[in-house]
């Protein structure tokens, strides 16, 4: 008996994987074909083999049929799911099937034969041929159409799960819903969806409240630049990266122009981001609907706080005086601790905390404006069941308005929201909660990966036992690998530090390799720092040769005046910054007084260099114009918007073996201490002579326009070839008025009256040679002084600038 079925085993097993590969990938499936999740090879694939559709794995046991990028070449567990058609409903690893049955109906059935999810071709009404055929495009839809027909009677286009591929519809029927978590792709509570106002937004519709968090719920549509009135209600991104929305809202991704694999995704932290694929397979975001994750509704529970840092990522805590109602799921909140002051026993004296910069969205017991902080506290006090109120500056009308709040919900707390929260607590306990907030430890906040298991059910109800252990021998042979690839894949995902910082950090370091040197190890790849390769910005920069990165520059910097975790905070931050035109960090090293940044290491040196040695030829200025300002835009809004880059000149802009422009040294005044922003002493730095702001002279306060006049300046440097700080580029010397100087030239020599060929003749770069476009130096010219405006709201945002410059270009087309 044991030798038999052993042999039993053997013949089942041989069976098993033999039958696997024989199949192949199929490019149609017609009336009477199925796809069974217990072959592998069971594939649709696209003309191209850029797409493919099967069952693909969601946990244990569990299958959604699906469709993924499948190229690049992909193992099961790291592909990139772009639609599922169960994924509230995964299906068994054995015996499960989609069938597309002779009446056309396209049926997929788990191991029971129960209908999981379905097309009923029937109900399409006006279809009545039984002839079907389902096929996967090039383009990621999956369609269902007729042998005739052109028009499908289903696509997978109509039926979205959380992604959006570039030519695909967001309609008024079509609803973006994030997944679970980073691992569960089951449905979760983020919605991107239009609106029965026309208006796009993303929803968080959570099990016990909902809201709608972008655009932005405290602006009426036509401050964020949406309208109401476009009833088409449709919105596409096309695969150069250019999204457009019926409600005008418009953008370009970071990489606009390139083309790549592209996915708009709403993720499971609630964002809405465009990913591209780099040549490395890796994805990286190339824009996101919210910079400051924390404006995102539904992360921490009532009564609680969230907060973003760069170094620690996104937590939750709970406000003073309130504990955690289950300290292992931060979306339950906090209870107060205090006796709620609406007992009519209770006859506590009330008092009020001051949290600045945090701020609560929604549930406010009315609006008083104009109101002074004491009547304020008085309206709170004198209703019980006021929890603190809101009390903000309204800059426009000049005078503070107060807002008592009835439920903390949505809190947030963050540097760059001006506004305070008065939170009522006992008066006795007052000093004692404010020792409190330190202690309490936050949670992190996206919740931890929950498998999805299915029981295998199966296995008892429909096979005898012998059976069963044949089986269970059978598909461990054939499962064993994938159930590696995936403890693997698991195991990394759950230690990897970063991804409770959101799990685009962990794409884009994972991707770059951002890692912590040794000195020994830069001492040794720089040659013990013999080959200086720049000067400036707070050290020396060395070329060095590291075994994994090849050629790199190692920067080694003078003095850092902070200690070493809030350097790292910062330096991790620079690392995360992914943009074509701006320089990658690859790492750092922080040991004893030896602090090093390493970057990636630019072909063609910096732009001064070339613009001295006169190597540029129009089309390359005008890209470098281009580039730098994508560069410096994505610095200012797409990012973290405190990336202030304060020392925009030619010597900070790179550029790589194709010239395309990289900026460099951004984030380092932060890194150095350098800004003291608000710090009203006339030593402040102030960038680079001749590039500076007004602002800084005049210690007006900082914002990102300081960085729109440097860029303006460089870009009149491009055109003409002078130097701000006198005389043909790369000449030393001049005064504090020295860019005021080159900038009051042009605007004369444009301002004769003179036809246009005439004064762009008279300024231009006297060694530019070769052939140059009249009209787009008119319009460098143009943005360049309008970015120099003295006054600093005048000055466009970058984001605009790369718009202007942009329109110009598509114009020659
Ligand atoms: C997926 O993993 C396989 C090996 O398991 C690797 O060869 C492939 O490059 C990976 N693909 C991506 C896109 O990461
Ligand atoms: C998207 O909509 C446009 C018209 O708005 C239509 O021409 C196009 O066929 C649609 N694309 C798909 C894939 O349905
Ligand atoms: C939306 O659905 C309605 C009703 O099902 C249909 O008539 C309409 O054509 C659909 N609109 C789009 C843009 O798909
Ligand atoms: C983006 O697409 C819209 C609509 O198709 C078009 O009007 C606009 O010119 C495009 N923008 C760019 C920069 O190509
Ligand atoms: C409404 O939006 C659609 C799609 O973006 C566009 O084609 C159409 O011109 C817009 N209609 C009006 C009246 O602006
Ligand atoms: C806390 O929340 C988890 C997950 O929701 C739940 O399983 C657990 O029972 C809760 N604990 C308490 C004490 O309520
Ligand atoms: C009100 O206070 C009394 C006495 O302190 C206490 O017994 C009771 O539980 C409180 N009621 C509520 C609703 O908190
Ligand atoms: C605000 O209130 C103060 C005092 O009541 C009053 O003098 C002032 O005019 C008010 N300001 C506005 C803009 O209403
Ligand atoms: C609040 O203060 C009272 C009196 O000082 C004290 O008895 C009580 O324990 C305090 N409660 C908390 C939560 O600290």
């Amino acid at each position: 008996m044991r030798t038999s079925s052993f042999l039993l085993v053997l013949v089942l097993s041989i069976l098993h994987l033999a039958s696997q590969p024989s199949s192949g990938t199929l490019a149609t499936l017609r009336i009477g074909d199925s796809l069974s999740v217990d072959k592998p090879d069971d594939i649709l694939v696209s003309k191209s083999g850029i797409f493919s559709a099967g069952f693909y794995p969601v946990g244990k046991n569990a299958y959604c049929f699906a469709i993924w990028f499948s190229h690049p070449p992909c193992s099961s567990q790291n592909c990139t799911v772009v639609w599922t058609a169960n994924r509230d409903k995964p299906v068994n690893g054995r015996y499960s099937k989609l069938s597309l049955k002779k009446n056309g109906d396209l049926v997929l059935t788990d191991a029971r034969h129960d209908v999981v999810w379905t097309i009923d071709t029937a109900s399409l009404s006006w279809s009545k041929t039984p002839d079907c055929q389902l096929q996967l495009l090039d383009s990621g839809n999956l369609v269902l159409r007729g042998r005739e027909g052109n028009v499908p009677l289903w696509q997978s286009f109509d039926y979205p799960t959380d992604v959006l591929l570039p030519e695909q519809n967001l309609t008024r029927n079509t609803t973006l819903v994030s997944s679970r978590s980073n691992g569960d792709f089951s449905s979760g509570y983020y919605k991107l969806y239009f609106d029965n106002d026309n208006v796009l937004r993303l929803l968080f519709d959570g099990p016990l409240i909902s809201s709608v968090y972008w655009p932005d719920p405290s602006h009426v549509s036509w401050e964020v630049g949406r309208t109401t009135y476009n009833d088409s209600r449709v919105a596409v991104l096309d695969s150069l990266g250019n999204f457009t929305s019926s409600d005008d809202l418009k953008f370009l991704t970071s990489d606009f122009g390139k083309r790549t694999q592209r996915i708009l995704k709403v993720d499971h932290d609630g964002n809405v981001r465009v990913y591209s694929r780099r040549e490395n397979g890796k994805w990286v975001a190339t824009w996101q609907a919210i910079s400051e994750s924390c404006t995102i509704h539904g992360i921490c529970g009532p009564n609680s706080v969230c907060s973003d840092s760069p170094s620690k990522g996104r937590r939750c805590s709970c406000l003073p005086g309130y504990v955690w109602n289950n300290d292992t799921d931060w979306t339950q909140g906090c209870m107060p601790e205090f006796e709620s002051f609406c007992n009519k026993s209770s006859k506590a004296h009330v008092d009020f905390l001051h949290l600045p910069h945090h701020d609560f969205y929604g549930y406010d017991k009315d609006y008083f404006p104009n109101t002074t902080l004491a009547a304020c506290k008085k309206i709170c006090a004198d209703l019980c069941n006021c929890k603190g109120f809101q009390y903000k500056f309204q800059g426009d009308s000049g005078y503070f308005d107060c807002f008592p709040k009835l439920r903390l919900l949505n809190g947030y707390s963050s540097c760059s929201f001006i506004g305070s929260i008065y939170l009522k607590l006992p008066k006795a306990n007052l000093s004692s909660y404010e020792i409190r907030t330190t202690e309490v430890i936050p949670l992190p906040c996206p919740p931890e990966i929950q498998e999805v298991v299915l029981q295998r059910t199966y296995l008892k109800s429909r096979v005898s036992s012998t059976l069963e252990i044949l089986l269970i021998f059978a598909s461990v042979l054939g499962g064993a690998e994938i159930v590696v690839v995936f403890l693997t894949w698991s195991f990394l995902i759950r230690t990897d530090p970063n991804r409770r910082g959101g799990h685009v950090k962990g794409y884009q370091l994972a991707a770059r390799g951002f890692r912590r040197f040794t000195y020994a190890e830069l001492k040794k790849a720089t040659r013990n720092f013999s080959n200086e390769i720049g000067r400036g910005s707070g050290g020396i920069v060395y070329k060095g040769v590291l075994p994994d990165h090849g050629e790199v520059a190692v920067k080694r910097l003078n003095e850092v005046n902070q200690g070493e975790e809030e350097f790292l905070a910062e330096v991790r931050t620079i690392g995360n910054l992914n943009h074509m035109n701006l320089i990658v960090m690859w790492g750092y090293c922080a040991e004893g007084k030896h602090w090093l940044l390493v970057y990636e290491f630019m072909d063609h040196g910096s732009l001064a260099e070339n613009l001295s040695s006169d190597q540029l030829d129009w089309t390359k200025r005008y890209e470098i114009a281009l580039g730098s300002a994508r560069g410096l835009a994505y610095l200012h809004e797409e990012c973290l918007e405190w990336v202030l880059h304060c020392d925009v000149k030619p010597h900070n802009i790179l550029l790589d073996s194709n010239y395309q422009p990289k900026v460099a040294d951004f984030g380092l005044s932060k890194i150095l201490k350098r800004e003291g922003l608000k710090n009203s002493s006339f030593s402040r730095i102030r960038g680079t002579r001749g590039y500076m702001a007004p602002e800084w002279v005049y210690n007006m306060p900082i914002t990102s326009k300081v960085d729109v006049y440097s860029y303006g300046i460089v870009v009149l440097e491009l055109v003409t070839g002078r130097s701000p700080t006198g005389g043909l580029a790369n000449a030393e010397g001049g005064d504090e008025n020295e860019s005021r100087r080159l900038t009051s030239w042009v605007r004369e020599r444009k301002r004769t009256g003179a036809p246009m060929e005439t004064w762009i003749k008279e300024i231009l770069d006297p060694r530019l040679t070769g052939e140059y476009d009249m009209r787009k130096i008119e319009v460098l010219v143009a943005v360049a002084l309008q970015c120099v405006e003295e006054d600093r709201e005048a000055r466009p945002p970058m984001s605009q600038v790369v718009e202007m410059l942009l329109r110009h270009e598509s114009e020659d087309m």
